[in-house]
């Protein structure tokens, strides 16, 4: 669970002070906390000790100068992997079904886009209430989850349900929203995507017209799959995809680089139109005109092969399936096909670059593998993404059922 971020909104009930628990748990997995409180919840349980606990800043006021100047409420709750309220008491549930938004946590349930957890805690009067079961059915067809509650006693001296699910039951349930879903589920991918840029002088650099929109579709349709998805990117203006590591590089040779830090993998895309040359010497000053009309002496040098040398590397550093792509203007497939033996890579997806593929919208690929060739029509570049990511979750289930 390492890596994944709760939103804990920890409302106004006497189980309020379970959240402490829960926090500790939480971070015992590896689970990084950041705790929002109401008003009322700070009457049950001091704010001092949730932050002590979550290592973190308690959120609590929705007009927080600095906090707005820091990270906006909109910002904080959707920088978490999932929401948890404990105690979700009925105020707080009826607020949720209704759709108000008057304080900061209503505020940060209102925007949020991920998912959100429930652990009801209330008087057993108020949990049978019909108010409150027509705001749990609403929250339920909202798609809100709800763990608990309990039935047993209860601090207002009564028997029945609305106790709040132990800590470890929360967790339980929050660790099963927070697990990856998907086929790659567990699976390490790499991508790398985007063109390089090799300096000339410090404002001239050589480059190419790749956009890194297929290598960025790539990695959110592969994320998507429920993989865990490096991404070594070149300059782009193309948003990067949430939810995978990034690595930006500028030059093919930090390219490799960040290539080999970020291995092993299981597979490895190489999206990127990686500039074949770069300055043989980088000058360190702007070169000038002389006014005799001498133009530079631009003497290149080839860069390394990222492709050649992942897919030569030896089994067991090597990823299992390394996919290629070939940037072709003529005898695509020919070509292809030649620059997947020359590369020693697993697949090649072959594109035919002559028309407006490399910083358009649309491609029109062949897939080439050991066993042939697959020509799939022009489609969108998320389309070609979604579908290579399904024939590599295929390749992968295959893997498994031969083994
Ligand atoms: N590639 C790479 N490192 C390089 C050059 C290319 O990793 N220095 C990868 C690309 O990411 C792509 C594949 O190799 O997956 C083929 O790239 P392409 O530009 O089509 O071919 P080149 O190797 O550059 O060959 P040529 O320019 O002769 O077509």
């Amino acid at each position: 669970m390492g890596g994944k971020r709760i939103l804990l909104c920890i409302g106004g009930g006497v189980a309020a002070y379970k959240c402490l628990d829960l926090i500790r748990r939480a971070r015992a997995r590896g689970i990084a906390v950041t705790p929002a409180m109401t008003r009322a919840a700070a009457e049950f349980v001091t704010p001092l000790s949730v932050a002590a606990l979550a290592g973190e800043k308690v959120h609590q006021a929705l007009f927080d100068l600095t906090a707005e100047a820091e990270m906006g409420h909109i910002q904080l709750s959707r920088a978490a992997d999932l929401l948890v309220v404990a105690p979700a008491t009925a105020d707080l549930m009826a607020k949720m079904a209704g759709g108000h938004a008057d304080d900061l946590v209503s505020t940060l349930l209102m925007a949020t886009d991920k998912p959100v957890l429930i652990a009801p805690a209330m008087n057993v009067r108020m949990w049978l209430h019909p108010a409150t079961q027509r705001n749990l059915a609403t929250l339920r067809a909202d798609g809100v989850h709800v763990v608990g509650p309990d039935e047993g006693d209860m601090a207002c001296g009564e028997f029945g349900p609305g106790r709040m699910a132990e800590p470890e039951a929360i967790l339980a349930a929050a660790e099963r929203l927070l697990a990856p879903k998907g086929r790659l589920a567990g699976r390490r991918i790499l991508v790398t995507s985007g063109p390089t840029h090799e300096p000339i002088d410090p404002v001239r650099y050589i480059a190419n017209r790749s956009s890194g929109k297929q290598g960025m579709a790539i990695a959110a349709a592969l994320r998507d799959e429920g993989a865990a998805v490096t991404l070594v990117t070149g300059p782009t203006n193309e948003p990067a995809p949430a939810g995978v590591s990034l690595l930006r590089v500028e030059t093919a040779r930090e390219m490799l680089a960040a290539v080999e830090s970020a291995l092993p993998t299981e597979a490895a895309i190489f999206a990127a139109a990686v500039a074949d040359w770069r300055a043989a010497e980088e000058s360190g000053r702007k070169l000038k005109k002389d006014g005799s009309g001498a133009v530079p002496d631009l003497k290149l040098a080839e860069n390394p092969d990222i492709l050649r040398t992942i897919s030569g590397l030896p089994p067991g550093r090597r990823p299992a399936l390394v996919v290629g792509f070939a940037a072709e203007t003529n005898d695509v497939v020919e070509n292809a096909a030649a620059k997947r033996a020359r590369k020693g890579c697993d697949w090649i997806v072959a594109n035919d670059v002559s028309g407006g593929v490399m910083g358009g919208a649309r491609n029109a690929v062949s897939i080439l593998d050991a066993s042939g060739r697959e020509d799939w029509p022009e489609m969108g570049k998320e389309e070609v993404a979604r579908r290579l990511a399904a024939r590599i979750a295929d390749w992968f289930a295959a893997e498994t059922a031969s083994c």
